[in-house]
């Protein structure tokens, strides 16, 4: 294997912290493997450099990610600079410009998770939400018509494509395939007759070569009471931009919440590198106490090496933080624990 080359994007707040945390876990786990060598670079672009320059990265930043073999971000967001300002300086460019089409955000219910669902067995929540992750709801496209007062009137377009569409649904059924077979696809079609009836139509068409998944649609407002009501029924979900992020804030809340919950940006065709970052923001709340769940981004570096082909070393990872879990012993204070984030990050250093 040749040495992977990452980016590192600590980014704000609890981003920050959580990112040194997955670092080490995946320094340590290329360590014990024989053929992985893995050089970090870290750049300290994010709303600190902001203050500074005015901008959340240089001109240039995009050409020399471009370099890298992956991207491993913490998050983007400060209470004292508006989100819509650090996002589209920095997230947004990442995602669309490096055409990071599918969000990947599993679901998986570790023994030990505390779930606030009654009565469900560790693995019986296992749910991969593919959300579409360049367009739709997301496309940027707007604007003000008038400005001051109560004439003031905003815009804010959908932008649908079909080839945007089909390859993150394809996308989907070739992941159900390789798991039960199973497809949700996630609409809005009863009130949204353009957007999402399109979507429909897209969803139905490429079903039509994957005869072996079941597919089913499902209205979203249905698809939030079902995935509390009835996890187990979920195995891949595809969902639109917006409708995936707010589904997978509730998929990790079912599983013990956003300190577990790990996500991957892929560019599939590899043209250009993805970003892995788990689905947590900064956490302003609780930035700096030394209290965050290192947990989402340690998986979320698993999820790079599996993206990166080391899939043994993604696997170790994954078993050292579900025997963390299990033992139950090291928590952070959102596992119902009184545990440091660094002694988490030692624990599962222990198990690996
Ligand atoms: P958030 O995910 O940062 O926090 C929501 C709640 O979950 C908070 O109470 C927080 O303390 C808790 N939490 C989150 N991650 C945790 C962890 N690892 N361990 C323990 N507790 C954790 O969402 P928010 O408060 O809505 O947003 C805060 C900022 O982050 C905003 O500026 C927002 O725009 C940004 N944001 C960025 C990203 C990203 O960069 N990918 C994602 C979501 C939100
Ligand atoms: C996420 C986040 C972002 C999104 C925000 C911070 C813009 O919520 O990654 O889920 O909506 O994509
Ligand atoms: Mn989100």
């Amino acid at each position: 294997m040749p040495t992977f080359k990452i980016a590192v994007l600590p980014g704000d707040g609890v981003g920050i912290e959580v990112v040194a945390e997955g670092c080490r876990v995946l320094r340590a786990s290329a360590r014990r493997e024989r053929d992985l060598q893995l050089a970090f670079r870290s750049f300290g672009w994010g709303s600190a450099y902001y203050r500074k320059h005015g901008r959340m990265m240089p001109a240039g930043a995009l050409d020399t990610l471009r370099e890298f073999d992956a991207i491993y971000l913490g998050a983007v967001g400060d209470p004292g600079v508006p989100d819509h300002v650090t996002l589209h300086g920095m997230l947004f460019p990442i995602r669309r410009d490096f055409d990071q089409y599918v969000n990947l955000r599993p679901a998986y219910l570790f023994p030990g998770a505390p779930t606030p669902l009654r009565d469900k067995a560790p693995g019986s929540i296992d749910m991969l939400v593919v959300r579409e992750n360049t367009e739709g709801e997301y496309a940027d496209v707007g604007g003000r018509l008038a400005r001051g007062g109560r004439a003031a009137v905003a815009v804010q377009a959908n932008v649908f494509t079909w080839e945007g569409t089909e390859r993150v649904v394809r996308y989907a059924f070739e992941a159900a395939r390789k798991r039960r077979r199973h497809l949700t696809s996630v609409t809005k079609s009863n009130a949204l007759a353009h957007s999402m009836v399109f979507w429909d139509e897209v969803v139905r068409c490429v079903a039509r070569e994957y005869p072996d998944v079941t597919t089913r649609s499902m209205l979203v407002d249905a698809a939030c009471m079902n995935v509390v009501r009835k996890p187990e029924d979920f195995d891949v979900v595809v969902a639109s931009n917006l409708f995936g992020d707010i589904l997978t804030d509730l998929s990790a809340a079912i599983v013990g919440g956003m300190g577990l919950a790990p996500a991957a940006n892929l560019n599939p065709s590899r043209q250009y590198p993805s970003m892995f970052e788990p689905v947590h923001g900064s956490a302003p709340d609780i930035a700096g106490k030394g209290i965050v769940n290192p947990i989402a981004a340690i998986l979320t570096g698993a999820m790079m090496l599996d993206f990166l082909g080391a899939r043994r070393a993604a696997g170790r990872i994954r078993k050292a933080v579900g025997a963390v879990l299990a033992a139950g012993a090291t928590r952070t204070p959102d596992l119902g624990g009184a545990s440091r984030t660094r002694e988490v990050t030692e624990a599962v250093l222990g198990a690996l």
